[in-house]
């Protein structure tokens, strides 16, 4: 059974409700989910899972949170070449690009990006459903 990593960071609560729907899609998929957050995540954990789904939603100006989860990514980024990676995270004024710019990132560096999700705010019935399928994808 393989053992996915969803490690998230959450300043409202929206990312942290769409890190439960990826979760919920990894549980049907018959693996097992870790919720981490992201101060509680660091290449010291990696070896334990054989994928990971990334959580942080749009912060400063289309950028990733910068004082918690920006750090632990830094560091784990670099040693997740070749390996499957989902990313998540909800915005709220803007149309997405930060997510645009972390797929670019991580794909330069080697991660295979087997897809993303973004939700405005508070996931709808189609972001939940959408947090759902990528769990599920990144479970197999
Ligand atoms: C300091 C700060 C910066 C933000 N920057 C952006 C941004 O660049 N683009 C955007 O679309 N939303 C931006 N937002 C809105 C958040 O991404 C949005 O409220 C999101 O739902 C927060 O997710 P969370 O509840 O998981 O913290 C920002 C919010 C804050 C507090």
């Amino acid at each position: 059974m393989s053992k996915i990593a969803i490690v998230y960071w959450s300043g409202t609560g929206n990312t942290e409700a769409m890190a439960d729907l990826v979760a919920q899609g990894v549980r049907a998929k018959g693996s097992d989910a870790d919720l981490i957050s992201a101060t509680d995540f660091g290449p010291e954990c990696l070896d334990e899972y054989e994928a990971y789904a990334f959580g942080c939603p749009a912060m400063g100006d289309e950028e990733l949170e910068d004082t918690e989860f920006l750090p632990m990514y830094d560091a784990v980024e670099p040693l997740l070449e070749g390996k499957r990676v989902a990313l998540f995270g909800s915005y709220d004024w803007n149309d997405g690009e930060w997510m645009e710019l972390w797929e670019q990132r991580a794909e330069e560096a080697g991660l295979v990006v087997v897809d993303s999700v973004i939700a405005k705010d508070y996931p709808d019935d189609d972001a939940s459903a959408d947090c759902m399928r990528l769990g599920s994808l990144i479970a197999q």
